[in-house]
């Protein structure tokens, strides 16, 4: 049986795959960054993940607003990358797993999810950049499965359909029946905004609590509407509903493995997490 191992959410800025191609790792302004990852990476070298569901969003690469699918799931053997403007270095295609994606899309759907299915899907930063961050030396070693949730034009789905989703996919995945280690990369967040007259807010009392809320209790973040969390987020803070998502695939008990805050990368409260389902090994 496919089993949950744990889960990585990570901030996706743009600015960070500009970084990576600079190496400038080790400069004042990103050390604090970059330093969450090594530990992050020894953990993934533990679990040996075969498959990373990766929840993001896209920024109007495969989706612009004219067809803007709330949920849609990759189903494609390969993803190939592009830079939707930021002139950031693209990855090589990454390996697909479509029969897992079609498992979970059965899965979803049969639970009335109704999702958008892709069997061609190019992946952008918030997918490429986390990548690169957990497999620096390239290729990963990992099938994906896409889950890209919108976050760009309202209305977008509720915190609560979000952990909804998320619990969907975790009964597809235990449900299916090959053995696999599989990991859930969330990306996007925490607290950002990059235009009109609050651009550049950011709220750590905020990060903060969705931080300990998504280890203990996720069922707080269903509480805030979209309005809300625009307002104690901001535009781009909604991003968050990637991490709620995955949060719901990771399962009933989660305990937290690593944490990192910190502010700001370019204009975005800047975090990592990893959470593993309580009960497994690699403790
Ligand atoms: C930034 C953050 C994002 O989440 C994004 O998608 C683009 C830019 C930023 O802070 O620059
Ligand atoms: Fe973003």
């Amino acid at each position: 049986m496919a089993r949950i191992a744990g889960g990585i959410s990570t901030s996706h800025i743009p600015a960070i795959g500009g970084a990576i191609a600079k190496g400038l790792q080790q400069d004042a302004y990103w050390k604090p960054f970059f330093e969450a990852f090594p530990p992050v990476r020894s953990w993934l070298k533990e679990v040996r993940p075969d498959v990373a569901i990766i929840v993001y969003n896209d920024h109007g690469l495969n989706f612009f607003l004219d067809k803007l699918p709330t949920f849609a799931i990759g189903a494609a053997p390969s993803y190939g990358s592009s830079d939707e403007g930021w002139g950031i270095p693209t990855i090589p295609p990454v390996r697909g797993a479509p029969e897992l994606s079609w498992a979970i899309i059965e899965g979803v759907v049969a639970e009335e999810f109704d999702v958008t299915t892709c069997q061609e899907m190019l992946i952008d930063h918030a997918a490429t950049v986390p990548l690169q961050l957990l497999w620096p030396e390239g290729n990963p070693p990992v099938a994906i499965v896409p889950v890209a949730v919108n976050t760009v034009q309202h209305p977008l789905p509720s915190p609560k359909r979000c952990l909804a989703l998320g619990r969907a996919i975790h009964r597809a995945v235990a449900a299916y029946p090959v053995d696999l280690n599989v990991v859930v990369i969330s990306t996007g967040g925490l607290s950002h905004q990059l235009d009109g007259q609050r651009a550049g807010f950011i709220n750590p009392e905020f990060d903060r609590l969705c931080l300990d809320a998504l280890v203990a209790d996720p069922e707080r973040l269903t509480g805030y509407s979209v309005a809300d969390i625009v307002e104690l987020s901001g535009t781009q803070g909604v991003e968050i509903l990637n991490w709620i998502v995955a949060r719901g695939i990771l399962g009933a008990q989660v305990r937290e493995r690593h944490r990192t805050y910190h502010i700001p990368i370019s204009n975005t409260a800047a975090a990592v997490q990893v959470l593993q389902p309580e009960g497994l090994k690699n403790s």
